[in-house]
């Protein structure tokens, strides 16, 4: 491994870090996120402090909290002892001035490094040396956030999914400057309040950002090549794939004003690697504020209904293209992108092989996880596939990871 791309942590001594797992936690930002986590960490047994910036807007999430339990409650999901006793633990607050003293801070405010560098400095002053500062950035570095904290080994990220209280995979992101210590105990805290977490580095998208990129970027390479339809292609990844959505209907269901910004994100902060290059079919639906569900279209057109009025796949074609030439096949060309890109993440030392791949089944549901795939399909296949499409489509698009055919991850 690169030992500038070495991302082991600092080993401080365990004694270093807080020890309660049963301390107060402050949740800063009481939006759609900031309420699920207080949620899950009052459920967990914590007393929890949740902190918005507008006046009575921590008051209202708790509100909303309470109702959320009591559906669990009517589910049968949750004791309505259990279920008032969690929310009784919540005090809503507005703003972070005299927040009480707390032995985990989770910060869920918007998504600006000034915001989240500013709230940061602030907390690191007020609250004692052992508090864990805890971002759920979903693509800012780790290191940018602590940069005006004095004690940055104990920042890290806790990227919950959305909606937290039901997705169990939480990726536990270290920054350069974060201690072992720390990450181990946050690492063991997730896990009591029943989530599954993995951990990574401050790697541009983490894990699931990261290693999904190509899942939209070949299906959506595949349409503008006028090779296939999105609903051909997207029934053969669903229905060949076994995944849960084809790409092409799961960017109109994330937003794909949404979907081009993560994927900018990562484009930008790796130094513009064409491997994450937005497509001109993605920018040209946002142009057209074709955005997907929530504006009635996207790549599909939807009816009052929801339904895509125009989602008919070409089914011969599909049987044609799967397992035909590899340029043209969107199954095969998109288990190899994924299978190098997991496994690249892996050779870096971001992220270890199992994580990543805990990562992507819990994360996108995924029906294995990429590196497991990859062992399925046979590395040395993968990287004759990958060297393939590098020949037929050159530029660095599809550059194969070293870890292909080095023989680490056989
Ligand atoms: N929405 C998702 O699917 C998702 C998933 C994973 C991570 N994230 C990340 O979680 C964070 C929050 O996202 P969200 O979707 O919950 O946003 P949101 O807009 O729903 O909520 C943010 C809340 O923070 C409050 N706020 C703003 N400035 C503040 C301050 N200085 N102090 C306290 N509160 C402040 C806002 O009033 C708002 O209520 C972002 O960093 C986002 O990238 C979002």
């Amino acid at each position: 491994m690169d030992p500038d791309l070495d991302t082991s942590t600092r080993t401080d001594s365990p004694e270093d870090a807080p020890t309660s797992s049963f301390g107060r936690v402050a949740v800063i930002g009481a939006g759609a996120m900031g309420a699920g986590i207080a949620q899950v960490a009052a459920v967990a047994g914590h007393e929890v402090v949740l902190v918005d910036v507008v006046p009575g807007g921590a008051a209202s999430s708790r509100e909303k909290i309470g109702a959320a339990l009591e559906r669990l409650v009517a589910k049968g999901r949750v004791e309505e002892s259990h279920a008032s006793a969690a929310l009784a633990r919540i005090t809503a607050r507005d703003g972070i001035d005299g927040l009480p003293e707390c032995a985990l801070v989770i910060e869920a405010a918007p998504e600006s490094l000034e915001l989240k560098r500013d709230l940061f400095a602030a907390l690191a002053e007020h609250q004692p040396s052992t508090t864990v500062l805890a971002t759920n950035t979903s693509s800012i570095d780790i290191d940018d956030i602590a940069r005006d904290v004095t004690d940055p080994e104990r920042v890290l990220g806790l990227h919950f999914f959305n909606p937290p209280p039901v997705m169990r995979l939480v990726e536990v992101v270290h920054g350069t400057a974060t201690s072992r210590a720390y990450v181990e105990h946050a690492t063991t805290l997730m896990e009591a309040w029943g989530k599954t977490p993995v951990r990574c580095s401050s790697t541009p998208g983490f894990i699931v950002n990261r290693v999904a990129r190509p899942f939209y970027g070949e299906a959506q390479r595949i349409v503008e090549a006028g090779v296939a339809d999105a609903a051909t292609v997207d029934w053969i990844l669903r229905e060949k794939g076994g995944f849960p959505m084809g790409p092409l209907e799961l960017t109109d269901f994330i937003g794909q004003d949404v979907n081009l910004a993560v994927g900018t994100s990562v484009w930008e902060q790796t130094g513009r690697d064409e491997r994450y290059t937005p497509t001109d079919l993605q920018r040209r639906l946002v142009e057209a504020g074709r955005l997907g569900r929530k504006t009635g279209a996207g790549v599909y057109t939807y009816g009052t209904d929801g339904a895509p009025t125009d989602a008919e796949p070409d089914l011969e074609l599909a049987e044609r293209l799967v397992g035909g030439p590899l340029e043209t096949d969107p199954l095969a060309r998109t288990l190899a992108m994924l299978v190098n890109e997991a496994v690249d993440l892996v050779h870096r030392g971001e992220a270890s092989a199992d994580d990543v791949d805990v990562a992507m089944r819990l994360g996108m549901r995924y029906p294995k996880g990429p590196i497991a795939w990859g062992r399925e399909i046979g590395f040395d296949v993968v990287a004759r596939q990958v060297a393939e499409l590098d020949a037929a489509f050159p530029g660095g698009r599809y550059r194969p990871s070293p870890a292909l055919t080095d023989g680490s991850l056989a």
